[in-house]
């Protein structure tokens, strides 16, 4: 199972990387504007400080909506370095634009995926990685655990090579039941991964073996 980390935060995503346990990034126009990165420029100089963080598969979204857009916008994204995965909404020039893109060599992540029937197209158009959003599903009382099973059957069905991704993860459950259910990747914030950590048996029972051997070499 692979770590994504999804944030535009550089300090967060330099944590991640010296932990050892991340696999890429997701960015998303949000999580750019949240970090104050606005205008082309300053866009891709950020692509760029994130590419030279991490190993590989950092996840740039296009604002286009329509075919040509996207192709131009996605080729000058791909350009900035060779970890950047062009980032496509699900929607129909989106399809066009995956199945460009995989005809070219570029990988793709569809993203904002609340159904098996998108996610279904998403994979004939040769996307890399699908992103379904759990979160938001949850949101409006939909199970989005429920849609990554159903996706990760129908991807094992035929074969499909697209890697799910699971996206929108809120809180660790969410990320131990993807693993359980078979996701190849979760994007998450960067305290969903380091809450992994926590147990207050290992908080005591570490505690109770640095008192002992203190007390022993006094
Ligand atoms: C996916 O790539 C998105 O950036 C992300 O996971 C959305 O998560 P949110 O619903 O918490 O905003």
């Amino acid at each position: 199972m692979k770590f994504f980390i999804d944030t535009a935060n550089l300090e967060e995503i330099k944590e991640a990387y010296e932990l050892g346990v991340l696999d890429g990034v997701t960015t998303n126009p949000s999580l750019m504007a949240k970090e104050g990165i606005s205008g082309e420029d300053k866009v891709r100089d950020h692509y760029k400080a994130i590419c030279d963080i991490v190993d590989d598969k950092v996840s740039a979204e296009v604002i286009a909506t329509d075919f040509d857009g996207m192709i131009k916008e996605g080729k000058a994204l791909a350009k900035i370095d060779d970890k950047i995965v062009v980032k496509i909404p699900m929607i129909k020039d989106g399809i066009k634009a995956i199945k460009y893109f995989s005809s070219e060599g570029i990988r793709t992540n569809c993203t904002l995926v609340f159904s098996a029937g998108q996610a279904i197209l998403a994979a004939k158009a040769g996307a890399s990685y699908l992103s379904p959003f759990i979160g938001r599903l949850d949101d409006i009382a939909f199970d989005g655990l429920d849609l990554i099973a159903q996706i990760v059957h129908i991807y094992q069905n035929y074969g499909f090579e697209t890697e799910v991704l699971a996206a929108s993860v809120r809180h660790t459950m969410h990320l131990v039941k993807c693993a359980e259910l078979g996701a190849d990747v979760v994007t998450c914030p960067l305290k969903v991964i380091t809450g992994l950590l926590n147990h207050p048996l290992t908080d005591k029972g570490l505690a109770q073996f640095l008192a002992d051997h203190a007390k022993a070499n006094k």
